[in-house]
């Protein structure tokens, strides 16, 4: 909702387990595969999210028959699309819905999906999306704001696909065009992010044959897509990024705190870090228990593709490292323009100076609470971190940003021990 707030006040102590849902970044595409599957997909571990929401409308906007059997499962029935266009009042709410475009080539053989627009974290092209679709034979055309596909008589056809920066819409949406093209299709420098071997592995139960999950060199066989399975079903793989954005609160305020849910390898750089700023960590198969008794301490890190530090948990660290002792360089490398955050944080007395892609964080001994704005979605999170930490009250505004991709955010933190409140 527009005009809720939360209200976070100064919190001693966090202790419990929480646990991670599903991926957004995962459940999105997934969803946008079910276009694929000539029958039903049925996904479970799906957080109810905003943007879940939106996915569904896409879906339906495109005849695909959506409904939710349990409150954390959702199923697509998209045996017959009824259109191949994603319209702009959706496209423009959330640029995932671009997942949609290789999908539809794939199946429909034409695809008509709104551009995305300006956004807030920088320009996010789709030029990489585009070149790739027309390397496998795809006639694409920008017109009235928006993207127009259109596959020839003789279909799509596999071919090799140099990515240019492993771009993770882009990877997962050549993937999903790939699906629909005769013959093999290898996608050279592509993104490696843990959602993507969670498509593949969707893919690969709906009777596709991938090779190279996991790593930068993708080999697709081509299949009908009526040849797929009619009935797939798939567990999402958890939320890395929220299950970071936990650990963070418990390195902030000090823990005991569990977070349970998901594959600690899929966040090892953010453990590595959190284990550098002074927080102790103990890692099981699909959980890690934080505590952080001493200091907190300066750290430097850069975002990088995956396996790299998540651009993702940018926010939430330099929360982090603004209460840290002595002073951090945080080094934004896959979007031009991520550091809004930076700006409200600075309202509640951190130190923080923005020189192009780098900003220095000069810890200071206590943030003090105040009225902010979440920026976006993990800025607003991150938000909510510090006002753990900040001395009196700070009220955050611009929730319908944290309700994109945080399910139950402030009852997980408030199971926790957090003194959080929200209001409509
Ligand atoms: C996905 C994630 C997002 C995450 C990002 C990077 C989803 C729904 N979102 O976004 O949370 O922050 O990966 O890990 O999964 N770019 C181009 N041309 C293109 C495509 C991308 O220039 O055709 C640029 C973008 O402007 C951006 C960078 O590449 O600066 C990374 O984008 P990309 O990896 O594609 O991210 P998304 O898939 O949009």
């Amino acid at each position: 909702m527009e005009n809720d707030y939360i209200l976070v006040r100064q919190t001693s102590q966090l202790q419990g387990s929480v646990r991670v849902s599903g991926a957004k970044n995962s459940v999105l595409k997934l969803m946008a595969a079910s276009i694929l599957i000539p029958g039903v997909t049925r996904l479970s571990n799906v957080p109810d999210i905003a943007d879940v929401r939106l996915m569904q409308q896409v879906l339906e906007a495109l005849g695909v028959e959506v409904s939710w059997p349990a409150s954390d499962s959702v199923q697509m029935d998209a045996t017959n699309l009824t259109s191949h266009k994603a319209p702009y009042e959706l496209v423009v709410r959330m640029r995932a819905s671009t997942a949609v475009l290789g999908p539809l080539a794939a199946r429909a053989g034409a695809a008509t999906v709104a551009l995305p627009g300006g956004c807030a974290i920088g320009a996010r092209k789709v030029d990489m999306h585009i070149s790739g679709l027309e390397a496998l034979g795809a006639q694409c055309k920008i017109e009235h704001g928006y993207i127009e596909v259109a596959v020839p008589e003789t279909g799509l056809q596999g071919a090799e696909v140099m990515l240019e920066f492993p771009s993770v819409g882009a990877t997962e949406n050549l993937i999903m065009a790939a699906v629909g093209a005769q013959g093999t299709t290898v996608i050279i420098n592509a993104a490696r992010e843990p959602e993507i071997a969670d498509l593949i592995d969707f893919l690969i139960s709906a009777g596709v044959t991938i090779k190279g999950r996991g790593t930068t060199r993708l080999e697709i066989e081509g299949v009908q897509t009526s040849k797929l399975t009619t009935e797939v079903e798939h567990k999402v793989v958890g939320d890395r990024i929220e299950a970071g954005t936990f650990l963070v609160a418990g390195a902030l305020v000090g823990g005991p705190i569990t977070v349970e849910g998901f594959n600690p390898e899929h966040l090892a750089v953010v453990l590595k870090k959190l284990r550098e700023a002074g927080a102790e960590l103990e890692i099981n198969t699909d959980s890690a228990t934080i505590t952080r008794e001493g200091a907190i301490k300066a750290t430097t890190i850069q975002t990088l593709p995956y396996p790299g530090f998540p651009t993702d948990m940018q926010a939430q660290f330099m929360a982090l490292m603004s209460v840290a002792e002595g002073a951090s360089v945080i080094t934004e490398n896959v979007y031009e323009n991520r550091f809004m955050f930076a700006d409200e944080i600075a309202r509640m007395g951190a130190d923080i100076r923005i020189e192009g892609h780098h900003a220095l964080v000069k810890g200071v001994a206590q943030l003090s609470g105040a009225p902010v704005v979440s920026p976006d979605l993990r800025g607003g999170a991150a938000l909510v971190l510090a006002g753990l930490v900040a001395n009196g009250e700070t009220q955050i505004a611009g929730v319908h940003h944290i309700d994109r991709g945080y399910e139950q955010f402030c009852e997980k933190l408030r199971s926790l021990g957090a003194r959080i409140e929200r209001f409509s």
